[in-house]
């Protein structure tokens, strides 16, 4: 039994949690072991956390898992993870199923490794009819990047006369990044004792609360989940506004 489970307001639950899930590779340094044993942890702290989230009712859960500057890393650390994603995600898709997971994806895609790319597009395509909770992977993602393809996207449909220069609003521009269609995180969680956005979904994060952890991210445990929306839910969301104004209401 979970008491920090018991303490969660679920009627005060964020829809949408992202996680930029950090501290793999000093974990396994910590082990003496190398940073892809690292990563083959944290799969099992996406699982539980994951589950745990579906649970409780979360609607959506966005979890950073490669960067478009982490090609930038040794080659064979960047293969382990594409390697491993193909595997957890052939793996997971019985439990995705029975947990009413729907898998999704943000992130330049196609530029993934086909078999990755593949894998990827089946387990999205085997869980597309689950509707308890939207597992979203960013995978090859840029937060700049998106914004640049919304910007271009936009441009085309003003060039083409689609859309008038003045009609452009924050609605638009929703509308054209990756994540359209899913309500923006109320609640950003960064493992590992980084305090950095690194390229994760900046305009969407604009009004999110952050949760800083030292945590690693294989350590990261479903009572850590709750410790995490505990903590959101103790906070004042003002929104620009006084702390007098939102009492009155
Ligand atoms: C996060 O852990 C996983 C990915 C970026 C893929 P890291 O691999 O960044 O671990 P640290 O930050 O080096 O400890
Ligand atoms: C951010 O972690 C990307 C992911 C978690 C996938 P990094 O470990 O790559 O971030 P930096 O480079 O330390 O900021
Ligand atoms: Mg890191």
């Amino acid at each position: 039994m979970s008491l920090l489970k018991d303490q969660l307001n679920l009627e005060k639950l964020p829809k949408h949690i992202a996680i930029i899930m950090d501290g793999n590779g000093r974990w396994a340094k910590h082990r003496n072991m190398p940073r892809v044993f690292g990563h083959k942890n944290g799969v099992t702290a996406v699982r539980e956390v994951s589950e745990a989230s579906a649970e409780i009712g979360i609607q959506y859960l966005t979890l950073y898992a490669f960067s478009t500057e982490n090609w930038s890393r040794p080659a064979l650390e960047v293969n382990a993870l594409m390697t491993l994603l193909v595997e957890t995600v052939k793996r997971e898709l019985k439990t995705l199923n029975d947990n009413n997971i729907r898998l999704s994806a943000i992130g330049n895609l196609s530029k993934l490794p086909s078999k990755t790319y593949d894998t990827l597009m089946e387990g999205i395509a085997a869980t597309a009819n689950n509707d308890r909770m939207v597992l979203n992977l960013a995978l090859n993602y840029s937060a700049k990047e998106e914004m640049i393809n919304a910007t271009k996207s936009i441009a085309q449909q003003v060039s083409e006369g689609k859309l008038t220069l003045d009609s452009i609003n924050a609605d638009t521009i929703d509308k054209h990044l990756t994540t359209s269609g899913i309500p923006d995180p109320e609640l950003l969680i960064r493992t590992s004792g980084e305090q950095r956005i690194s390229n994760f979904l900046l305009w969407q994060i604009a009004y999110s609360e952050l949760y800083f952890t030292e945590t690693y991210w294989p350590d990261f445990n479903r009572e850590h989940l709750y410790e995490a929306i505990l903590d959101f839910q103790n906070r004042e969301r003002r929104f620009g506004k006084t702390s007098e104004q939102l009492t009155i209401t």
